[in-house]
């Protein structure tokens, strides 16, 4: 079984694909909600809480994970590996599309972009690129919270409207920003690259195709979440993770 893990909806996104390209595959997704959004918390707070999601994953049959949350990947957790866990995060994968571009505008959690993970990566890649890292502090909060366009877009306007036509491309390096790709469009006229599609470099298992979702917040509400942002019915479940 593949685990699949976000703070919240963004990564589900990463997840249905993979359940597309692998249907025979066991998949569980857990989406963080308790600790949402993880863009603000300290890199101890944060590794504390990925290590004990790690383990309870462990412990429900995952035997390989996907890290579909950059900020999670940008904490170190991939250089602290759990044993009989393999474990992926989403960073260099999402950096290769962004191969031979000269001039990124990188689009992130607070934490994702002050730990320059993007920034070294592109340029370990392109050493000619020119990175510009940007911390939108509210975007992801405001997608969980499902806030309408209007704001969205008032709020991108505000924080990078600034960069419009100004770049190359930008790499939206949360996964929960797919979730407005069309007004980030709007205001930055680039093209945009994301993490969503994505797929590790695993030899898929013949399992039964099921996938269990399970959050960490209110399940009612993530179902909810699926059907307005997704369309999409699933059943959801809500457990409790101890966390040290
Ligand atoms: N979706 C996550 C990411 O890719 C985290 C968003 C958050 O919880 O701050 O960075």
């Amino acid at each position: 079984m593949i685990g699949v893990l976000d703070s919240g909806i963004g990564g589900l996104r990463l997840c249905r694909n993979l359940r597309q390209r692998w249907p025979q595959e066991d998949f569980l997704f857990l989406a963080d909600q308790a600790h949402v959004p993880y863009g603000s918390l300290s890199r101890q707070r944060l590794l504390d809480i990925l290590n004990a999601n790690l383990l309870w994953m462990k412990g429900q049959g995952v035997q390989r994970v996907v890290i579909a949350c950059n900020t999670a990947s940008a904490s170190g957790i991939l250089q602290q590996p759990l044993s009989g866990l393999e474990v992926q995060g989403i960073i260099t994968a999402t950096c290769a599309q962004a191969a031979g571009l000269r001039r990124i505008l990188v689009l992130a959690t607070p934490f994702t972009a002050q730990s320059h993970c993007y920034r070294d990566e592109l340029r370990r890649i392109s050493p000619q690129s020119e990175v510009k890292e940007v911390g939108l502090r509210q975007l992801a909060s405001l997608i969980e919270r499902m806030a309408d366009s209007e704001e969205i877009t008032a709020y991108l306007q505000q924080e990078i409207g600034r960069f419009a036509g100004r770049f190359d491309a930008a790499i939206l390096a949360c996964t929960h920003f797919p979730y407005v790709r069309p007004q980030f469009e709007q205001i930055l006229h680039l093209p945009l690259i994301d993490s969503e599609s994505i797929v590790p470099d695993w030899q898929p298992q013949i399992e039964h195709g099921a996938l269990r979702i399970v959050t960490t917040g209110n399940a009612a509400y993530l179902q909810r979440q699926m059907l307005q942002m997704l369309d999409w019915r699933w059943p959801c479940e809500s457990v409790q993770i101890e966390k040290e």
